[in-house]
């Protein structure tokens, strides 16, 4: 009998599901294993300088802000330099896109490939140093022509998206992508340093039990967002949800998609774009949501038929199981008429 410390020795590691995916693909380089193998290593230096980073002294900020005016924390910075340096040296990337750069960062010619990552290289700043869990976010698109990358490039909506994913430090690391043909989860094996398949195929429920949202604001969201959120508190009108909000977006897209539910973060007074931004938040989040089975919208379309119009430019968000998005989108619905 195998014991339950027994290593699978016909594990599907992620290479070895992008390489087989690949495979299937017709005039498939074996370029996107060879990105994706990059992003997996900077994953697991940033997983593990997260769970060292009390010892190491990687808590704290560095002493300034960023492009967004947030303060930039070590690891942020940290996770950053390395999504940089081991996509830039990939040889399958021609621009990259980071929450924490102003602008694109051009690859030089001879270290060009054909594909555009956009990317949060540490999500959930504010729980780094109270160890809850954070997470890293990325979407990859194709260069459609020759010319010299430029911002315009990064520009193109998410139905132009070929993979995306996000990786989450939780109680354990986790992968979790989709390459256009379903989600899959990979758990990090520190003891081997892989990520092995746990979670095939992963679906959203139709319907869920759970609603994320950061009160705080109530008073800054319009009567909608006002009036849905009320519902889900009120008996009356059925069941009352339970709360969640982690406030690192991965973790709370995860346990969506995990559990089921709903997870907004909407225009407020203050923002009337929401927080979150559009090509290395929302975009790769409802990459996934949609190939899980849920939904992504701004309130409006899906996100992934919004045309971006600048680099961090924010969306507001309504993600998770399709009937909790179908319900705050008849109550925005009634009210804009
Ligand atoms: P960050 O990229 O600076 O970490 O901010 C993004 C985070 C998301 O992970 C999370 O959903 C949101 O900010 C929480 O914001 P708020 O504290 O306003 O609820
Ligand atoms: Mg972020």
């Amino acid at each position: 009998m195998a014991s339950s410390a027994a290593l699978d020795s016909n594990c599907i590691t992620l290479t070895r599901y992008v390489l087989s995916e690949q495979k299937n693909a017709p005039h498939a380089t074996g370029e996107l294993t060879q990105l994706l193998n990059s992003i997996q290593t900077a994953v697991k230096v940033i997983s593990s300088a997260v769970r060292r980073a009390g010892i190491t002294k990687l808590f704290g900020t560095v002493g300034h802000t960023n492009v967004q005016g947030e303060e930039v924390k070590k690891l942020d910075c940290l996770a950053n330099e390395l999504f940089i340096n081991m996509l830039s040296s990939s040889y399958t990337v021609a621009l990259l896109i980071s929450e924490e750069n102003e602008t694109v960062i051009e690859i030089e010619t001879d270290k060009r490939g054909k594909y555009i990552v956009a990317f949060d290289p540490l999500d959930g700043s504010s729980n780094i140093d109270c160890l809850v869990s954070i997470g890293s976010i990325f979407a990859i698109m194709k260069k459609t022509d020759n010319s010299i990358p430029s911002v315009k490039d990064a520009l193109q909506p998410g139905n132009q998206v070929v993979a995306a994913g996000y990786a989450l430090y939780g109680s354990a690391t986790m992968m979790v992508i989709s390459v256009g043909n379903g989600v899959h989860g990979f758990m990090l094996d520190p003891s081997v340093g892989e990520f092995i398949l746990t979670d095939k195929n992963m679906t959203i429920p139709k319907r869920g039990k759970i609603y994320a949202i950061n009160e705080g604001y109530t008073h800054q969201w319009d009567d909608a967002v006002k009036e849905y959120v009320s519902n889900k508190k009120d008996p009356s009108k059925g069941k009352p949800y339970n709360a969640r909000y982690v406030g690192s977006m991965v973790a709370d897209v995860h346990r969506t998609i995990k559990y089921g539910g709903i997870f907004i973060y909407p225009a407020t007074r203050d923002s009337p774009n929401g927080k979150l931004r559009l090509l290395y938040e929302c975009i790769p989040m409802a990459f996934i949501m949609t190939q899980a089975g849920g939904l992504a919208s701004n309130g409006k379309i899906p996100i992934l038929d919004v045309q971006p119009t600048s680099l961090h430019q924010r969306c507001p968000i309504f993600l998770g199981s399709k009937e909790d998005v179908e319900e705050v989108l008849a109550v925005i619905k009634k009210h804009s008429k």
